[in-house]
């Protein structure tokens, strides 16, 4: 088994490169389906996720090439047979992109029902009411979803609730379905807009991305581009918080400023310094640090996905802060965790009551989920003593190389192999 070790106590210093975004990339790599052509992306991160996506185009008949680490080439016409294998699916949430990628193309599309981390119940109502209303029928199949149509025809969709991943099932859908789709009440998040660009780019005709109501006139062809992947908004956000947590002075590069606004916004709440440029953040701490309440939203709001790590940084601050996330149902996980290091943390419901505690010391904990790793690695690098941390496979699934990223900023962290038998004894 794999773990992170991380001698804490160290302020991050330096500068700091961001990948591309997971969230985006999951899409974009998905959305070659629906391409007549070949296709280049860029800024592709390299993580786990993005592997598996492309594992699941190979079996399905696609040829992809990786013309560097974060450069492929897709060329999707070689896909006969609209059906992701089952051991690729359960692992990933983002597999139930192959729905509407292969309904939008094939008018047919069987996809195991989807993994990825456990976050509470996850279920995908909104995604089959979105084909529905293009006039799809849908059945389980030996535990696979199964989506069909004669054809597809555009329609008004409302969503019950804002969901970035039935907005980007129902753009998949309608893209090449014939007439025009309204889709109200959709998901704002960068993601979105950065798919509706890249489709665009294509051929596709899609209007008010990033906005509540998105409409998507289909067209019958897509052509081949080179397009590149917005910059990963929650690996910056992570960034800024571990700088801020370790009381360092970072520069993150290759950012788009706009996209943290909502975790800007909150970090300098709690005395931290942030100044934007054009394409970086620079994030400092020369004075006390303050707590602050969040509540999660759907974007521009506070992003779910940044809460594990932002809670773990008030736990240094002097204070009381409440942080509601009602997003999930378990998004608290990492909180028992987080009280092995000395956090004064108490959860009810959706709810976390958070007493700064100033300091934290290191343990050895486990990353329960990616963000939830992510929060244990921002709690061990600002933690006086040694922290190990195991399960980082869940981290590997979003941070592309994080260890090696946070050397170059000072940390002291490691990555280090320990036999099956060693790691029960040593985290007994
Ligand atoms: N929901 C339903 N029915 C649906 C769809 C969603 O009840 O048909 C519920 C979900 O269970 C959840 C809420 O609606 O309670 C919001 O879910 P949403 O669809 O917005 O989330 P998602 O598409 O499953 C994506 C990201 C998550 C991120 C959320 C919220 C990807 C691949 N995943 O998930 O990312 O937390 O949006 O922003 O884009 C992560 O990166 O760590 C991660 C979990």
């Amino acid at each position: 088994m794999e773990k992170f070790v991380i001698n804490g106590g160290t302020p991050l210093k330096g500068t700091v490169q961001i990948s591309g975004a997971k969230n985006a990339a999951v899409a974009l790599v998905a959305a070659t389906i629906l391409c007549d052509e070949t296709c280049v992306l860029e800024n592709v991160p390299e993580i786990s996720d993005i592997t598996k996506c492309l594992t699941i185009l190979r079996e399905m008949g696609a040829e992809v090439e990786l013309i560097d680490k974060n450069t492929i080439k897709f060329n999707t016409k070689g896909i006969t047979n609209p059906e992701v294998p089952y051991e690729l699916a359960r692992t990933m949430r983002a597999s139930c992109y192959f729905l509407g990628t292969l309904l939008g193309r094939f008018h047919d599309a069987f996809v195991p029902m989807p993994g990825g981390c456990d976050l509470g119940d996850r279920p995908i109502d909104q995604h089959l009411k979105a084909f529905k209303a293009l006039g799809a029928s849908d059945e389980i199949v030996n535990g696979a979803n199964h989506v069909y149509a004669d054809e597809l025809i555009g329609n008004q969709i409302y969503f019950d609730f804002v969901t970035v991943g039935a907005t980007m099932n129902a753009i998949f859908a309608s893209v090449k379905a014939k007439g025009l789709t309204i889709i109200e009440n959709a998901a704002k998040e960068p993601h979105i807009v950065d798919l509706a660009n890249f489709l665009n780019s294509m051929g596709a005709d899609i209007r008010g991305a990033g906005t509540d109501v998105i409409k998507i006139r289909g067209v019958d062809y897509l052509h081949g581009v080179t397009y590149a992947t917005i910059p990963d908004q929650i690996e910056a956000g992570t960034y800024m918080v571990a700088a801020a947590a370790t009381k360092g002075d970072v520069v993150i590069a290759n950012v788009i400023p706009k996209h943290l606004e909502s975790i800007t916004a909150k970090l300098r709440k709690c005395g931290v310094n942030v100044v934007e440029n054009d394409e970086s953040v620079h994030v400092w701490v020369d004075g006390p640090l303050m707590t602050t309440s969040i509540k999660t939203m759907p974007h521009p709001g506070f992003p779910t996905d940044m809460q594990p790590q932002f809670s773990t940084f008030l736990t240094l601050a002097e204070g009381t802060s409440i942080v509601t996330d009602d997003i999930f149902d378990n998004r608290f996980r990492y909180v028992a965790e987080l009280r092995r290091m000395g956090a004064d943390i108490s959860v009810d419901g959706k709810v976390a009551v958070i007493q700064g505690v100033g300091r934290l010391t290191g343990a050895p904990v486990s990353a329960t989920d990616l963000r939830a790793g992510a929060a244990m690695i921002i709690a061990g690098l600002a933690a006086e003593g040694t922290t190990e941390i195991d399960n980082i496979h869940y981290i590997e699934r979003g941070y592309e190389k994080i260890d090696e990223k946070l050397r170059g900023l000072g940390a002291d962290i490691k990555r280090v192999y320990i036999p099956e038998a060693t790691s029960m004894k040593l985290s007994g």
